[in-house]
């Protein structure tokens, strides 16, 4: 079984999809760690993230990278979201989530693309959604109880220009499935977005 799950920033979409994976007892990949990877080695390596040859020579990273806490602050994140609007560096971290995604027993995915580009055939699809003040409202929180003295206003700037990019870049953009089922968190626990999330997938498995 595989299970994708897609949605923009801080929407609750990774810790649904761990959440899923320990209840099935699936493994998980959060392919938005691949794309920071590259954003981090780009700063790195003092290369231009809106030049494509730039990006695509920080695609070459070691693994030992996806565990640096410096991944998941703010800045890298923005700098995620230029360098993933590259065809050429979707298609150099295309094989690994697609291999992820097939390997026997099945897998859980969260991204922005996975039940449109990297596994299209999922058994589940879940788009998990938050309003923008909400999601900045979390993700603050989270930076801030890391240390960062972030404002909440930049959080939520970044946010915005965040969802625009990653919605409107022509490859692979962040856009429901056609057959992904919504679950916004906005008003949800998370206790309440993984059991709503748990009768989602029940339901497509049940349908099939
Ligand atoms: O956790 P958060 O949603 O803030 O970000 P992330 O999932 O770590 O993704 C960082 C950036 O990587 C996103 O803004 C996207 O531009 C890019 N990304 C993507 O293009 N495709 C994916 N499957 C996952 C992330
Ligand atoms: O992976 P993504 O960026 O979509 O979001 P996340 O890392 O799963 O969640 C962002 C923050 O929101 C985390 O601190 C979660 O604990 C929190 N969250 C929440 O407060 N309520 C929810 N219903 C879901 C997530």
């Amino acid at each position: 079984m595989i299970i994708a799950v897609d949605g923009p920033a801080a929407s609750g979409k990774g810790t649904i999809a761990r959440a899923l994976a320990r209840h099935y007892g699936l493994p998980h990949l959060d392919t938005g760690l691949l794309y920071r990877a590259v954003a981090a080695n780009v700063q790195r390596l003092e290369l231009d993230p809106s030049v494509e040859a730039d990006a695509v020579a920080a695609c070459d990273f070691d693994d030992s990278l996806l565990d640096d806490p410096m991944l998941r602050s703010d800045a890298i994140g923005s700098l995620a979201s230029v360098v993933s609007a590259h065809p050429l560096v979707r298609a150099s971290l295309l094989q690994r989530q697609k291999r992820f995604a097939q390997q026997p027993g099945g897998a859980v995915l969260d991204g922005r693309d996975i039940g449109t580009v990297i596994a299209p055939n999922a058994e589940a699809k879940l788009f998990v959604r938050a309003t923008p003040n909400i999601r900045a409202k979390r993700r603050h929180a989270e930076l801030r109880s890391h240390g960062s003295p972030i404002s909440i206003d930049k959080v939520l700037a970044d946010i915005r220009a965040r969802d625009l990019r990653d919605s409107t870049r022509s490859n692979a953009p962040l856009v429901p499935a056609n057959d992904a089922a919504f679950l916004d968190t906005s008003f949800l626990s998370i206790e309440a977005s993984v059991q709503r999330a748990i009768d989602i997938v029940e339901s497509r498995i049940a349908r099939d």
